[in-house]
């Protein structure tokens, strides 16, 4: 795929060629920014223009710019064989085999580019793969990571993983990325004919400051696709949300109380407790983007089952490999950066796995053990309420 200005041999870091072929075509300057910026194939008009004067015709110009509509698809199934072909001949090649540089019984860690384990592993290999790439938002990465690439060169890049992602993730395997929503909504797109949507998960966070002619970012988007119906599909039940202080109800269950599952509430699709990994203290990895083991517990706990095998393109300071190791998975992992980190926080599992009981101890159960005592101290109901006569309602 490439960008509209690329697309009509315009080099879109060189302005001067921009405002040249603005004149040539007699479009203003500010459409064909416009088309650019926006991924956008240009207004009737101006395609009969550009096909009179550059000789680049409509679907030239679609295929080029990555707009894959019924036309596009069409030219595509007519010369498919020709095209498979071709294919195969470019990408059945030999890879020399990357090894693991460290190993635990159930996991293989990798450095170097998730691409090229990738390209090296058969097809239909893992039941879930989770994904937490660079954002392109020009951070610092050990691993010297250009974070800082045209939205073009990123998108191109993270369609070539995730086609991967797609074909090496088993049938019945869940496929979950974590992202801004700015990216997510084109791999999403992208996704949405490869695999079954399943959610969009709303993690909230925020993100960056208050932007001017903006709404505050505060939510980190979380894509689940599966491939073809989940094979396990076993969400944790939460508890119900009391105020901490008076440990009173937040919201109004009126005539239902009695009806509620003593094992907790349905997991929505917007999470709202998982805490960033923000203070230096309690990062692996003096980077700006280790996530709270939380959310992968969360996750491994829906989405497979012990012994599956999960894979992560992106490992970070691994805390993918560390929740699946603890929740006896299977799991493959590549760094392009030093390992140290990772290998480190293998060594001193145990505080993660304590941090996991801590985090545990409050799921599949309507209240966890300390509010439930504090809440009968102060005759509130509970889900063992309902054989006694009388019940006392908590306020709002
Ligand atoms: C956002 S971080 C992942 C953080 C991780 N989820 C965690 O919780 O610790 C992305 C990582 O991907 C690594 N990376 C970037 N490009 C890569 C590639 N092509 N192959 C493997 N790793 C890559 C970066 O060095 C960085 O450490």
């Amino acid at each position: 795929m490439r960008s509209f200005y690329e697309s009509i041999g315009v080099n879109p870091r060189n302005r001067k060629e921009a405002i040249e072929i603005s004149k040539l075509l007699e479009i203003p300057i500010v459409m064909l920014d416009f088309y650019n910026e926006h991924q956008i194939l240009p207004f009737e008009n101006h395609l009969t223009i550009i096909n009179e004067r550059l000789h680049i015709s409509e679907i030239s110009l679609k295929i080029r710019m990555g707009i894959i509509d019924s036309d596009v698809r069409d030219l595509l199934l007519h010369n498919e064989d020709y095209l498979l072909k071709q294919y195969a001949q470019k990408y059945n090649k030999v890879e020399s085999l990357l090894t693991p540089s460290f190993q635990t019984e159930l996991g293989k860690l990798f450095q170097g580019d998730c691409l090229d384990l990738l390209k090296q592993t058969g097809s239909e290999t893992y039941d879930l793969i989770f994904a937490d790439p660079p954002f392109n938002l020009d951070k610092f990465y050990l691993s010297n990571y250009d974070d800082n690439i045209s939205s073009i060169e990123y998108l191109n890049w993270c369609y070539e993983w995730i086609n991967e992602c797609v074909r090496v993730l088993k049938t019945g395997g869940s496929l979950f990325i974590w992202n801004i929503p700015k990216w997510n909504t084109f791999f999403s797109n992208y996704l949405n004919n490869k695999l079954l949507f399943r959610h969009w998960i709303s993690v909230d966070i925020k993100f960056s400051l208050p932007i001017g002619g903006k709404l505050y970012p505060s939510h980190y988007s979380l894509l689940y696709y599966s491939k073809g119906k989940p094979t396990t599909f076993r969400p944790d039940r939460m508890p119900m949300e009391v105020c901490k202080k008076c440990f009173t109800d937040l919201k109004d269950y009126g005539g239902y109380k009695n009806k509620m599952n003593s094992n907790g509430v349905n997991l929505t699709d917007v999470w709202y407790d998982i805490p960033p990994v923000r203070h230096n203290k309690y990062k692996r990895r003096k980077e700006a983007n280790e996530l709270n083991i939380k959310l992968l517990d969360r996750i491994i706990e829906m989405s497979s089952k012990e012994e599956d095998l999960i894979f992560d393109p992106f490992g970070g300071a691994g805390t993918t490999y560390i929740a699946a190791e603890i929740k006896n998975r299977r799991w493959h992992g590549i760094e392009l950066g030093p390992l140290d980190d990772i290998i480190k926080r293998f060594e001193n599992i145990e505080e993660d796995k304590e941090l996991l009981r801590k985090y545990r101890r409050n799921y599949n159960s309507l209240f966890p053990i300390e509010i439930k005592n504090k809440r009968m101290q102060l005759n509130l109901w509970t889900d063992e309420s309902f054989n006694e006569v009388e019940v006392k309602h908590s306020p709002l």
